[in-house]
């Protein structure tokens, strides 16, 4: 264990705020009463394979992936809309103007959410819906949709967890500088300080950013990615290819960015409002699981997170981010790093797959990276090799590195080649079988004390999935675009049993 990683503490959480109990008393988020029943003596299920009581079982989307609507009742333009707009950047030239429609079909979607059996749901929230210039005069009709859906969710017993910010970035801000500029950081605390405002009555949970790496590096720079045999490179909106110093400028203003909405959250929302981010952890996974090799991956861990969730968790950047940064290592003073460091109530962790898997090395910083084989076995994407042990080792590693309270795991999941057959249904024994590895895995981190409180699988039903358009399906429900009919898949049915058992189905 690395000495002083674990300084930081973590803001205590409100009694009954891990159950969602509502402020106010009107509306309740308790786990399904089926959930409890399946705890008790003569369920079916072994108790080596239930999750902790109250466990959050939910599903995860983001707003421009399904929402559409996109220039409706007052929203303006994002750089996702400007990025899909623009001929060749996505495939087969394919947009988010309507996307899944769940603008005008909310209801209906929290309704099949409530069908398979979800205490909770993580969505994400427009910032040019709520502020189409990015700052300045609110859109009160953006805020009024994110309400009623809010409504909606406690009405079906879903606890919402929204996100700030999942990627769309108001096009007015992009063009003033967008994330290059420290004006970004400073308008977000703004947007999030008048959203916790007007939804911390109901809401209990915020996550700030979701996924930093991913929109920073993947839409500055363009991302070079591990798979097995090689490497692919991911580029997202705006498309840009800046240099070193310039894009750990951007890392900084994110992170920053994060800081201030903690801190906005806490001083206009309600008292017990809970915060944290959402990041797409770079996790180091021992390729054996002995002492050296596991301190090999902690190590690895910490500073492969460096410019992201280390600095946030711990409030400085790590020695060996900086040095090897050099002269292009971000800018920033003692201020900076107490407002990128606000305490936390929890971490959330997109989880999929490790970054690789290390052995302890005498050599660099004490590990190995080995290269995923050649064959090994990888999902429907080729990014996605198959590793569910990570489930385990990433919650771990943020509490024995990190000391946290409370983690949730805000995205897992996988694009399946669904195949519908004549009777209208898929038979997704794939994402079955990568759904059952993943939560065998994290059951494995919850018994031994692991504090993971929720499950949020990627995705709640097939949308649009950024640069591949509408080819990747990452649903439990099935959408078929021209007609926006929607179709639980078997993981669905899987989901549902996990959930109504509160364990490994
Ligand atoms: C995460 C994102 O990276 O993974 C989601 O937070 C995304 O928005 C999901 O849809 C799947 O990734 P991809 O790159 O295959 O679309």
């Amino acid at each position: 264990m690395s000495s002083g990683m674990s300084r930081r503490s973590f803001a205590k959480v409100a009694a009954g705020a891990s159950l969602g109990v509502v402020a106010g008393g009107c509306s309740r988020t308790e786990p399904p009463a089926s959930q409890t029943q399946a705890n008790q003596p003569g369920s079916r299920l072994s108790p080596a394979r239930e999750f902790p009581t109250g466990f959050y079982w939910g599903t995860a989307t983001s707003a421009y992936q399904i929402e559409g609507a996109w220039n409706e009742d007052g929203k303006g333009e994002s750089i996702w809309d400007r990025f899909a707009h623009t001929p060749g950047k996505i495939k087969n030239n394919d947009t988010g103007d309507v996307a899944n429609d769940h603008y005008h079909r909310y209801k209906d979607d929290v309704a099949l959410m409530k069908g398979f059996g979800a205490n909770a749901y993580r969505f994400s929230i427009s910032w040019p819906r709520i502020f189409p210039e990015g700052t300045g005069t609110p859109n009160t009709r953006g805020l009024d949709f994110y309400s009623r859906l809010v409504d909606e969710l406690l009405k079906a017993g879903i606890a919402p967890f929204p996100t700030l910010y999942h990627w769309d970035l108001p096009q007015a801000l992009q063009d003033k500088g967008g994330w290059q500029s420290r004006d970004t950081a400073k308008a977000f605390g703004d947007y999030a300080g008048y959203v916790a405002e007007r939804l911390s009555d109901r809401v209990r949970h915020f996550f700030t950013i979701n996924e930093f790496r991913s929109f920073v590096d993947m839409g500055h720079h363009g991302k070079e990615v591990l798979v097995p045999g090689g490497t692919m490179t991911i580029a997202l909106a705006p498309g840009l290819r800046l240099t070193a110093a310039e894009l750990n400028r951007v890392r900084h203003h994110a992170v920053l960015a994060h800081g201030m909405a903690v801190q906005a959250i806490r001083a206009k929302g309600k008292a017990g409002t809970n915060v944290g981010p959402a990041e797409v952890m770079e996790c180091s996974v021992p390729l054996i699981e002995a002492p050296e090799h596991i301190q090999a991956a902690q190590t690895a861990t910490r500073e492969a997170n460096a410019p992201f969730l280390t600095v946030m968790l711990e409030g400085k950047y790590t020695d060996a981010y900086l040095k090897n940064a050099g002269a292009d290592a971000p800018k920033f003073t003692d201020e900076d790093l107490n407002i990128i460091g606000s305490p936390l109530d929890f971490v959330g962790i997109n989880v999929y797959r490790p970054i690789s898997y290390v052995l302890a090395s005498d050599q660099g910083g004490g590990w190995h990276e080995i290269p995923f084989a050649k064959a090994h076995p990888t999902m429907a994407n080729s990014w996605l090799t198959v590793s569910p042990e990570v489930m385990y080792w990433a919650p771990k590693l943020v509490q024995s590195l990190w000391g946290a309270k409370e983690i949730h795991i805000t995205e897992n999941g996988c694009a399946s080649d669904d195949v519908v057959t004549p009777e209208g249904k898929v038979y997704d024994t794939d994402r079955i079988m990568f759904l059952r590895a993943c939560l065998t895995q994290l059951q494995r981190a919850t018994a031994e004390g692991v504090p993971v409180k929720g499950y949020f699988h990627w995705s709640t039903m097939d949308n649009f999935e950024w640069i591949n358009g509408f080819g990747d399906r990452f649903g439990l429900v099935r959408v078929d675009f021209k007609t926006q009919e929607r179709s639980p898949k078997m993981s669905a049915s899987l989901f549902r049993e996990c959930a109504a058992l509160n364990g490994v189905a």
